[in-house]
């Protein structure tokens, strides 16, 4: 049966019968308190909030409690929610949780957005019978990111069901010493999960806060809200910014189902802080000294009318400033912001999802395969919400035993009991190990080349048409015949791979065991992850490599070169880039933060961030997404392809750049680019829906808060590019998906307010999931076998392959620059198997010369035993690392403690 009809206060409803009463009666619009259950986490019944009367049948008026959530939305099922004695219940649950909890929703934290707080109020709780002390306990420090406020604790256990059984941690507990119970870690220290983060919101009180929004702290009514799109890798998680005093305060998940679900990583959720950042460029520099904006457009006009122009696009700009640039310098003078192997790495995979069977998943998908191939990623330090989904990948297959024992999937406890430590397979082969290797089934650790040819082996395992491996020792043979009957019997395989390894030959085995599965009528997944925010959008403009732009430079000596929000040292050796910016007469750069490119540049024009602007990002599913300016900057920060298109307009004669607003600008690329011809459908436009106001309606203050500049309360800003609106006239209900600043109804204040806008609890959005995607498979897939199995990797006497290896804090550009990410990243060093070290005669801790492409290093060693032998490690992105290109064959000498200098030579 897949509808059941249940009788709600004899009122008979349509629900899901494999949902329990507490999840079909919120589908269904009721307002029934609740603690301990979650969408995402499913029941325990724990804190006995969500009671309601349970009847036999229509003659019995007796009835009994139950929890909703813990009891079966079956067919013919009688509940009143209204039932007197059930509401005594839930207003005497409450009554108990508010004994101990501080009577301070006034200066709390979690004041004005607190679940708890909601609860009470819809429970009818208003004065706390007990005249006696209160419990309390000692707080904890978890690091920058995560504040600890223990005696807000109402015990409802979420916290640790998250941490530990959702995200895989194991350094947050629940520890109990008589009628107490903490929850925290064993001792102070900053919390180990990527995910901790994701606490703020799953606590349903303050016990876990922001600890970057605490130093800036503002009232959560009081934040200006916009939707936005997560910078800090390739996955587009949605989220959604808050601004107060024209600063950004602080970021929060925004439920999308099909992307990031209730969830982000702790870089997306913590990174924002770069947007405040004391290297931020808020004003124009000509030759290194501040100017006026019209004194930069005029520059900028005159360098544009002396022509030869060039331009440099980037994977961390928006496709619209992207193309606004392709546009104003010529398709054939557009060159792409990153390396030509990261260029050809992503074309690669663009090539690989157009051409063949394999369908790139959405991350919701991911989370519902059963059987997977990791091929080289470290997929928590590069996609880390990918990884959290494929922590629940695992539990797909052992679901059956649940079924078998007709336990229903949302009963957790009873779940985890029947399955114990039953996973399903997910295989990692990967130059190191990665943190997902406590649930892989098996791991293999090998040089690139040799984690490609163990997928070439899968491959040929599904299916003998592929290219046969040879050489390949007895071990490795029978587990690629384990992975590929693990593949074979998964109703849902997914491969995983991408550019981390920066090896063309593992994105075409990866592709290569998707597309044999799929060619023996066993249809999967293959998703790639991608370094940036939007590499896939930078690649759909058809750059032309990096190293071109060099030649060209040659050839025209006399040209202007236009950098788009990018810092090229970190995309070739720094030799490379400094000759190729000798090389031009005039160069303008256009960032958020100042670096070593915008140090080089005669003109740097102010770039709004994601948090300033307007734009779509492509992710590595190739669906395009839209973020939406938060904040007015006050200062002459703008979007990008606003100050193209002014630079062009002062010119005089650039046709093709006079959009005179962000849907002009979609409509041009649409019209221009057939790839883009959705775009404009990404979000509606303002002549579609109206306004949507970015304030709620609790926002206060805002006659005053301007006032030590003026009492006259000023015109809000005009936002003549989007729908939303500065102003709190408008609530989010009625906005279209894309464009829901915040979520909020009535009596709901907490991040529980999305069960509001969803279909059903825990399902799409009501009007769809946000983005378009924009890389199917064919209707007609054109590939074939590749047969470019690469050589067994063989170690050399004095060198080491030298490979990234990924930091979720340290490695990307941005979040690097928020001070808590900062903290948290790691310092340079050199990671070399203990065995190699100790022939190298280096111990941990000591330094060592690391030689590679002409550039010299001095770095600490640390031991990793997960290393193969002939393979070392540098961390990616991380200073000096961070323009060299990986891997490479390095030598590597000791450095006596003596003539220990550390860092670059
Ligand atoms: S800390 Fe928060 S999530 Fe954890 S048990 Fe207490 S109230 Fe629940
Ligand atoms: S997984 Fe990526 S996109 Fe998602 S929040 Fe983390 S850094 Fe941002
Ligand atoms: S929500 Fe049902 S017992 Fe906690």
């Amino acid at each position: 049966m897949t509808v059941a009809t249940i009788y709600i206060d004899n009122e008979p409803r349509q629900a899901n019968p494999k949902q329990n009463l507490l999840h079909a009666c919120l589908s269904l619009g009721y307002d029934l308190p609740y603690f301990c259950w979650h969408p995402a986490l499913g029941s325990v019944g724990a804190c006995r909030q969500c009671a309601v009367k349970q009847f036999r049948n229509e003659q019995d008026t007796a009835g009994k409690l139950v929890m909703a959530c813990m009891t079966p939305a079956a067919d013919g099922t009688r509940i009143s929610v209204v039932d007197p004695e059930a509401a005594v219940f839930r207003a005497a649950v409450i009554q108990g949780l508010m004994q101990n909890h501080p009577h301070d929703c006034p200066v709390c934290d979690e004041g004005g957005e607190c679940h708890l707080q909601d609860m009470t109020v819809m429970t009818g709780h208003r004065s706390r019978a007990y005249s006696f002390g209160k419990r309390t306990f000692r707080n904890q420090y978890l690091g920058p990111l995560v504040n600890h406020e223990m005696n807000r604790c109402i015990q409802c256990q979420r916290c640790v069901r998250f941490y530990r059984e959702y995200a895989g941690g194991s350094d947050l507990n629940a520890f109990r010493l008589r009628d107490s119970i903490y929850f925290g870690r064993h001792e102070d220290g900053v919390l180990e999960s990527e995910f901790s983060g994701n606490l703020v919101e799953v606590c349903p009180t303050g016990v876990f806060t922001d600890a970057t929004l605490k130093l800036h702290y503002t009232r959560k009514w009081d934040l200006q809200m916009a939707p936005s799109i997560c910078v800090h890798c390739g996955l587009g998680c949605n989220t959604t910014a808050g601004e107060r005093y024209g600063t950004l305060r602080r970021i929060v998940n925004r439920y999308n189902h099909q992307v990031n679900g209730y969830f982000l990583c702790d870089r997306g959720r913590f990174g924002y802080e770069f947007v405040e950042s004391s290297l931020r460029v808020r004003y124009p520099l000509l030759n290194g000294k501040a100017a006026t904006k019209g004194e930069a457009l005029e520059r900028f006009g005159d360098l544009l009318r002396e022509g030869n122009v060039l331009g440099i696009g980037s994977p961390r700009a928006s496709i619209e400033g992207n193309f606004a640039l392709r546009a104003l310098v010529g398709p054939d003078r557009f060159f792409a912001g990153v390396s030509d192997q990261e260029l050809q790495l992503m074309s690669s995979m663009l090539r690989i999802l157009r051409a063949g069977p394999a369908r790139s998943p959405s991350l919701d998908e991911v989370g519902r395969s059963d059987a997977v191939f990791i091929l080289g990623e470290d997929v928590t330090n590069v996609a880390p919400i990918m990884a959290l989904g494929l922590r629940q990948s695992v539990r797909q297959a052992p679901m059956e035993i649940a079924a078998k024992l007709h336990i229903p999937e949302w009963l957790d406890q009873s779940v985890r009991e029947a399955v114990q430590d039953a996973k399903g397979p997910l295989f990692i082969a990967s130059p190191y190990a990665t943190k997902l290797d406590d649930i892989a089934t098996t791991t293999h650790r090998a040089a690139p080349g040799d984690v490609a040819r163990l997928g070439f082996a899968v491959a040929h395992a599904i299916d003998s048409n592929a290219p046969e491996v040879t050489g390949l020792p007895p071990e490795l043979e029978r587990m690629a015949a384990d992975i590929a009957s693990a593949l074979l019997n998964g109703k849902n395989p997914l491969v995983v791979s991408g550019a981390s390894c920066r090896t063309q030959s593992v994105i075409e085995a990866a592709a290569q065991v998707s597309w044999a599965l799929c060619n023996v009528d066993h249809p999967a997944a293959l998703s790639f992850t991608t370094p940036e925010c939007n590499s896939f959008g930078l690649v759909l403009m058809e750059p032309r490599p990096l190293s071109e732009a060099s030649r060209t430079i040659e050839n025209e000596p006399s040209s202007t070169l236009i950098i788009l929000e990018n810092d090229l040292f970190r995309r070739a050796p720094a030799s490379e880039v400094a000759s190729l910016l000798r090389g031009v007469r005039h160069l303008v750069v256009l960032d958020h933060l100042e670096n070593a490119t915008t140090k080089a540049a005669e003109l740097v024009l102010p770039a709004g961030t994601f948090a300033e602007s307007d734009g779509t990002l492509v992710n590595n599913e190739g669906r395009a997404q839209r973020f939406f300016q938060v904040l007015d900057p006050g200062t002459d920060v703008e979007e990008s392809w606003r100050w193209l298109r002014e630079g062009s307009l002062a010119t005089g004669f650039k046709a093709e750049t006079q959009w005179q607003s962000f849907d002009d600008l979609t409509t041009a690329m649409a019209a221009e680019m057939v790839v883009f011809a959705s775009i404009p459908q990404v979000a509606p436009s303002r002549k579609t829906v109206g306004k949507i106001a970015r304030e709620p309606n609790r926002y206060s203050g805002r006659t005053a808060m301007l006032a030590n500049i003026s009492v006259h309360e000023p015109k809000p800003p005009d936002d003549p590019d989007s729908a939303l609106a500065f102003s709190m006239e408008s609530g989010p209900e009625s906005a279209p998906p894309s464009l829901i600043p915040f979520f909020w109804a009535p009596g709901w204040n907490s991040a529980q307010a999305i069960n509001k806008f969803q279909s059903e609890v825990g399902g799409p959005l009501r009007g769809g999931d946000p983005g378009v995607r924009l890389i199917e498979p064919p209707l007609e897939p054109s590939w074939r076998y590749s047969s470019a199995v690469p050589e067994t990797f063989r170690s050399r006497a004095d060198e080491w392959l030298l490979v990234p290896i990924f930091h979720i804090f340290g490695s990307e550009e941005l979040s690097r620059h928020a001070q808590g990410i900062s903290e948290l990243a790691p310092r340079p060093y050199l990671a070399l198997n203990p065995v190699e070290a100790s022939l190298l005669g280096v111990k941990a801790g000591e330094q060592v010369k690391v030689t590679v492409e002409g550039s010299q290093f001095e770095f600490e060693v640390v031991l990793r035993a997960d290393l193969p032998r002939g393979v070392a490690g540098l961390p990616a992105g991380v200073s000096p690392v961070e323009g060299v290109t990986l891997p490479a064959f390095g030598k590597l000498a000791p450095i006596p403690a003596e003539l220990s200098a550390r860092g670059a030579s």
